[in-house]
Parts: structure tokens; C-alpha cells; sequence
């Protein structure tokens, strides 16, 4: 049976790396765009570049830019996308979140134990990675579930990485919130299903990429070096090779796959 429904794509973390390339693979895949993202006004240029491939490829593009951990400014864009489905209904056309995709990138890299506390991650830098990386998810969700934006056939999806189970000197808070995400995305899945709502949740564990969250880690340069080794492909992961991933994933068929932490990497974490 043909889906006749407004398929939209919730983007958090739309304006760089795996959010953009998702973005856009969607668009060209038919679907409206609905994105956050937290840049400073020198960054605003290029979401509008973003903006303007999506409306070439014929699809709505409704950027926010915002805090995506925040209660306040989640419910304003919720608020928004309401109103703009309202329009929908009214015109006859009935919009859902077909794809949320939490691609967020905002965590310290601070170790734990420093001589100077100054130097030590704190409560704060703790809480706040963990909130931003691993915990908005679930309020996202919470909120879209309650609003009836997920319904049958919606997909969720999460950004992981091996830092979920592996040790990288400066990456000790988004390790533990890649831990804490896969977690979330299992929850999800569970309680999702249960109550019948026909929406699947899973992690998507990506290889090293180069992207902007990338070049802030001090060890970049090793990662990088090691992932190009281990990959049986003899190349890094590219934004474009999982927005892809993900445009199929999000095709009709895939139902039944959920509460899984999926590599798109080319076979990096098998060979490593
Ligand atoms: N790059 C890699 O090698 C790699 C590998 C596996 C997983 N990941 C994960 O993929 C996700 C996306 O990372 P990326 O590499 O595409 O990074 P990126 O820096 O290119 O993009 C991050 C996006 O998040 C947005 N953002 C950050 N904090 C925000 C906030 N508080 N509110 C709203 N928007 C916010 C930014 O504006 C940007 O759009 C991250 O969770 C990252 O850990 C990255």
C-alpha cells in the first residue's frame, strides 16, 4: 500500500557532518526537512547554503538554531513544526516525522584527573555532554511521541561511535555518553514496540569521519591514521557513505530491524 503521507525528516544537528549529508540525502529522497543546530553567526552563512541545496531539490527546509538540550527552545520547535503540519491537514496532506536523527556533537574533552581541578572535567562539563549527547534523545522523543509526530514506520536514529566501548585519551564524557545513547536507542526500541506505535529505534556506529567534531579531538591525527589501517577498504567513513545508509535504511522493509547499534563503516570495527 502506497504511503500517501508527507514524509518530514528531524534533523538535530543539521548544519555539519553527518546531520548536513543526512539532510540533503533526504531531501533529494523527497522528504520536507525540519533542522536544529547551535552555530554562531559566522556559521550562519553556511546553513544557509544548506538551506538553499534543499530548496533546489524542491523540499521545505526549517532551520532552527538553538540549544536542542534545552525544554524551552525543544518545545518551540515542536511548537513550529505543529503549526506548519496544521497547514498540511488543512490542505488535505496528513505530515509525520518519518526520520529523527540525533547527530549531535557538543562534549568536553577534558580528562578526569588532572593535577589542577580547574584542568579535571567537573560536575558541570559532565552533566552537560551527557545531557546534549546521550539524554536529549529521549526527551526528544518523549516529546514527539506525545505530540503524534512518530507513528507507524518512523525511524530513529543515533549517532554512535567505538568511543562507546573503547578508550581514547581525551574522550572520557563522550564516551560515556555514546554508552549511555546506545542505551537509550535499546530503551527506545523496547517501549516503542510495546506500545505498538510502529516507530523503530536504532544507533548508528559510524567510522572515523572527517568532520568538524573530529578535528576538535587532540588525538585526531592517530585516529585517523588507525582507522585508515584497519579499514578493510583502506579509506575513512565519508559523510556521504552513511547519509545513504540511512536514506535506504529509511525505505519501506526495514520494520522489524530495531534496538540495534548498526556499523556503517566499511568494516573498520570488525577488522580492528
Ligand atoms: N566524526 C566522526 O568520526 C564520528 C564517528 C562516529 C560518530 N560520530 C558522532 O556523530 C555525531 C555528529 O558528529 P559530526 O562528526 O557530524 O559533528 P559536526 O561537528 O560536524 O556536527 C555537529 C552538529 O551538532 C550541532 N550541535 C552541537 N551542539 C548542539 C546543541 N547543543 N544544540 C543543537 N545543535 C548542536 C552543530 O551545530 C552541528 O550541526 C556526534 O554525536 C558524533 O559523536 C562522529
Amino acid at each position: 500500500m502506497a504511503d500517501e503521507r508527507e514524509r518530514w525528516a528531524l534533523i538535530l544537528g543539521a548544519s555539519s557532518g553527518f546531520g548536513e549529508a543526512t539532510a540533503l540525502a533526504l531531501a533529494a529522497d523527497g522528504y520536507q526537512i525540519a533542522g536544529v543546530h547551535l552555530d554562531r553567526r559566522s556559521g550562519m552563512a553556511h546553513v544557509e547554503e544548506i538551506r538553499a541545496r534543499i530548496a533546489a531539490l524542491g523540499r521545505e527546509a526549517h532551520f532552527f538554531n538553538v540549544n536542542a538540550a534545552d525544554d524551552v527552545q525543544r518545545a518551540n520547535v515542536l511548537a513550529a513544526l505543529r503549526e506548519r503540519f496544521e497547514r498540511s491537514e488543512a490542505a488535505g496532506r496528513h505530515s509525520y516525522i518519518r526520520v529523527l536523527l540525533h547527530s549531535l556533537a557538543f562534549g568536553t574533552l577534558k580528562p578526569y584527573l588532572a593535577a589542577d581541578a580547574a584542568d579535571a572535567i567537573s560536575r558541570k562539563n559532565m552533566e552537560m555532554t551527557l545531557d546534549v549527547m546521550a539524554h536529549s534523545l529521549v526527551y526528544w522523543t518523549q516529546d514527539l511521541v506525545r505530540g503524534g509526530f512518530i507513528e507507524r514506520g518512523s525511524r530513529i536514529y543515533a549517532m554512535t561511535s567505538e568511543g562507546s566501548s573503547r578508550v581514547v585519551g581525551s574522550y572520557g564524557a563522550v564516551s560515556a555518553a555514546k554508552a549511555a545513547l546506545e542505551s537509550h536507542c535499546r530503551q527506545l526500541a523496547m517501549e516503542l514496540a510495546r506500545r505498538g506505535i510502529g516507530a523503530t529505534c536504532n544507533a548508528i556506529r559510524a567510522g572515523v569521519t572527517v568532520t568538524h567534531a573530529l578535528m576538535q579531538i587532540p588525538e585526531r591525527d592517530e585516529l585517523m591514521e588507525v582507522a585508515r589501517r584497519r579499514n578493510p577498504h583502506g579509506r575513512l567513513t565519508t559523510t556521504e557513505d552513511v547519509a545513504r545508509a540511512i536514506v535506504t535504511l529509511s525505505r519501506d522493509g526495514t520494520e522489524w530491524m530495531t534496538g540495534n547499534v548498526l556499523g556503517i563503516d566499511g568494516g573498520e570495527f570488525v577488522t580492528g
